[in-house]
């Protein structure tokens, strides 16, 4: 979020003028998703960042995510809130979290405290209990440095309406300017919450029996990993990898010193014994290869018998996000996706693949032919492609009628993405770059396009790349040049949420 105390001040003095502090409970009508030109998930109006408080609640997910309704750069933070029976068809609810004096709403996590532990609720009615970072301007502006502090708000009715604590915050800022995005979780083999907190270059765990008295357990971080920016938007989770063999994996997403410039999410698998996560991890892990995936984290209380992780990203990067309202768009969600970690003999990948709810609006898939593949095929705004490469190397290639070219470069052991040439890619010196991976043997991939996204899915999630951008008309035409002649490719359309831009 460094840019964001660039544009701070004077943002801040615009918009301290028209910030007025605003009461919760007026409905926008239950009104079904808008998007303009995806099935991504975005904002009705406005600023959208990260994704916050992500829970499954009684045949809902919820989505809650960094707001600001007045305006279509940063600004005042709140709460947005929608929630979907799907994952892909969201419902929008008002907003849930209103900044007030002790703070902006920064990013958070919510759980639904089943034995009420908190007793904000019964066990009955258990409280769906949101945390999250107060953040105040008004303090930092004075020099402050302890202006981020922790705090819990309840809800009682599936979140539709929320009461923040009375002795709000829970946990106060020990003297560190960067204090926040608290991820909580219930940990049944050590009987209880568990918190991560970014501590501008570290993670901070912290451990209560009850939601609202925390202890500090220890620190995650300092000399391992990437340290080109601020640590932000923690999370940690248990999970069985396809061996069997249990592991815990941190997630740690760093604005800037991403690996395509500016924001990024690494990721550490290792071991956590109730106080301490510790790793043997020396390199550093990358969740999306692309430069469009940020502060991504999981759902909370997925039941059991589905079992699945799910994790959504802010498909945008901060180098460039303030920007994106000037190209006349608005900040989206990446695909939920669904996580798993691969293990090979020396190692454990984190692999992401769409969750199987895309298929709702996803057509049945037509096999191209490759006289089509190499004249050019028309495609719709919105569509997948499965793809088994040749023997050599191919380029497909995503053009329009102005020439504008988004290049996908496919070979044995490597995945390019070029959007050098695509629309405007003015908006920072980081936008143009070409984002390469390599991996021993690529087998497979797929790609979901919409109006502004390419979200890229190689060897079952083992490698992906998110990338935006944006061009004036759609891409609706597609080539391949394939020096063998052999790639597959089967195209599906994906049907918009509603009518594109
Ligand atoms: C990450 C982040 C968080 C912060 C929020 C503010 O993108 O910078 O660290 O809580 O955004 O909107």
């Amino acid at each position: 979020m460094k840019l964001q105390s660039m544009f701070l001040v004077g943002l801040l003095i615009i918009q301290s003028c028209q910030f007025k502090q605003k009461e919760p409970g007026k409905a926008l009508d239950n009104l079904e998703v808008s998007n303009s030109s995806s099935y991504h998930f975005e904002p009705t109006v406005n600023w959208m960042n990260d994704p916050n408080g992500m829970v499954y609640y009684a045949g809902e997910y919820h989505l809650f995510y960094q707001h600001f309704p007045d305006s279509n750069v940063w600004g005042p933070m709140h709460w947005g809130h929608a929630v979907s029976e799907d994952l892909i068809h969201w419902k929008h609810l008002p907003i849930a979290l209103y900044p007030d004096s002790l703070g902006f709403i920064f990013s958070g996590s919510a759980v639904v405290d089943h034995e009420n532990t908190s007793g904000l609720g019964s066990k009955e009615n258990p409280p769906m209990v949101a945390i999250y970072t107060y953040s105040n301007q008004k303090e930092e502006f004075k020099g402050s440095i302890t202006f981020q502090n922790q705090a819990i708000a309840y809800s009682l009715d599936s979140g539709r309406s929320w009461k923040k604590y009375q002795g709000n915050p829970v946990i106060n800022n020990p003297g560190i300017k960067d204090f926040r995005d608290p991820k909580v979780s219930w940990v049944e083999e050590y009987k209880k919450w568990v918190m991560v907190l970014a501590v501008k270059d570290h993670v901070s765990i912290y451990s209560s029996k009850n939601l609202i008295d925390w202890t500090h357990e220890s620190d995650f971080g300092e000399s391992l990993g990437a340290h080109g920016g601020v640590w932000e938007c923690p999370d940690l989770f248990k999970i069985k990898s396809d061996k069997g063999e249990e592991h815990w994996v941190m997630l740690v997403s760093i604005n800037p010193g991403g690996l395509q410039g500016g924001s990024g999410t690494q990721y550490f698998v290792g071991d956590f014994d109730g106080t301490t996560f510790s790793t043997s991890q020396n390199d550093t892990k990358w969740v999306d290869f692309g430069a469009d995936n940020y502060a991504g984290v999981l759902y909370s209380n997925i039941p059991e018998e589905d079992g699945r992780y799910l994790f959504i990203g802010w498909m945008s990067n901060w180098a460039y996000a303030n920007k994106v309202g000037l190209v006349d768009r608005k900040n989206m969600m990446t695909l939920p996706r669904s996580i798993s970690l691969i293990s090979t003999v020396d190692d454990n990948i984190l692999a992401m693949q769409p969750v199987h709810e895309v298929r709702t609006v996803t057509s049945e898939g037509t096999p191209v032919s490759i006289e089509k593949l190499r004249s050019g095929f028309e495609t719709k705004t919105a569509y997948t492609l499965a793809i088994v490469p040749g023997q050599g190397d191919s380029q497909l290639i995503f053009t329009n009628t102005l020439g504008d070219s988004l290049l996908v470069g496919l070979s044995q052991n490597e995945i390019s993405i070029d959007r050098s040439r695509c629309g405007n890619v003015s908006l920072s010196d980081v936008f143009p770059t070409v984002h390469k991976v390599t991996m021993k043997r690529l087998e497979q991939v797929s790609i979901y396009m919409d109006r502004s996204s390419i979200e890229l899915f190689a060897n079952n999630g083992k490698v992906n790349m998110t990338d935006l951008f944006f061009t004036q008309t759609p891409l609706s035409k597609v080539f391949v040049s394939d020096d063998t002649n052999n790639i597959g490719v089967v195209y599906s359309p994906i049907s918009l949420i509603s009518k594109p831009l």
